[in-house]
């Protein structure tokens, strides 16, 4: 039997895209789940095939398997910056050079790995991070991480702390995030739609109510791309719960945030790595 969902429209919240109906199945939440304004994606259309058989992909200096490529949402051509690289494979400096023309000095856009839906996030944070917090100038913020019912997790701090984790710190003011809801498994955009959660606007200590948040549109959870904490989740096929290094849920229904994905610079190219696949099949 086809497991369905019920959707809970937010007040305010834009009704979905050729839904007149409110419970849908899990193959509409996959249509639903790059919904913005402009248009739908689909995980078949990203070529998704099973996660951990794609998350293999080899080095290399053309933008290989392992290459982090552009996604533009059908529709944002001409609305984000990187509107015109669809496909194409992300390169360091396009971030550096969109961040410029930023009133934050921060960048972000969709993206595509190994079949897996990313959002890749530039923050100015070498520079800021010696500046006075209170002049709210972007930086990586770690802190505390806390399930659901409020129990301590551990901390992001960790990444410079267990060697098991070297691979994901934070290095070129720059990250890499697995992009489906800790919710239902929709895909979170950056700056795809335009709310007080997604302005160009940001303020210390991980508050939900300032800007540059990655927005989920399906039922308006919240993820602070500039806060780092340890946390726990749980695949939802086998109910197995593990811990992992991620940008923390600020709001909405989701249970916790998003996982980082470790990345490295090939040339100007940025290059995922599956250190931590089993983060990223909580959907599967
Ligand atoms: S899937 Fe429900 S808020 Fe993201």
């Amino acid at each position: 039997m086809v497991r369905q969902f019920r959707l809970r429209p937010l007040p305010g919240s834009e009704e979905l895209a050729g839904s007149s109906d409110t419970i849908i199945d899990r193959r509409q939440f996959m249509r639903h789940s790059f919904n913005t304004a402009a248009g739908v994606i689909t995980m078949a259309s990203l070529g998704s095939i099973g996660f951990a058989s794609l998350l293999m992909g080899a080095t290399g200096s053309s933008g290989g398997d392992s290459a982090v490529r552009f996604w533009v949402p059908t529709g944002a051509e001409d609305s984000t910056w990187y509107g015109d690289r669809h496909l194409e494979a992300m390169s360091y400096s396009a971030f550096v050079d969109a961040a410029a023309s930023s009133n934050t000095g921060m960048a972000g856009a969709q993206g595509v790995w190994s079949g897996l839906p990313v959002n890749v996030v530039y923050v100015p944070h070498e520079e800021n991070s010696v500046t006075p917090v209170a002049m709210n100038k972007p930086r990586f913020q770690f802190v505390d991480g806390y399930t659901e019912s409020g129990k301590y997790v551990g901390s992001g701090y960790e990444l410079d702390e267990d060697p098991t984790l070297q691979a994901l710190s934070i290095h070129d003011n720059l990250i890499v995030i697995f992009s489906r809801c800790t919710h239902l498994c929709c895909i979170p955009g950056w700056q795809l739609v335009n709310n007080d959660f997604t302005k160009q606007q940001w303020s210390p200590g991980a508050v939900d109510s300032s800007g540059n948040k990655l927005f989920c549109i399906c039922h308006s959870s919240r993820f602070d791309p500039t806060t780092i904490e340890k946390n726990r989740n749980r695949n939802r096929s086998n109910g197995a719960e593990f811990d992992f290094i991620g940008i923390r849920r600020t709001g909405g229904p989701a249970p916790v945030g998003l996982p980082l994905i470790p990345w490295v610079m090939s040339g100007d190219l940025i290059e995922a790595l599956p250190d931590f696949k089993d983060w990223y099949t909580y959907c599967d």
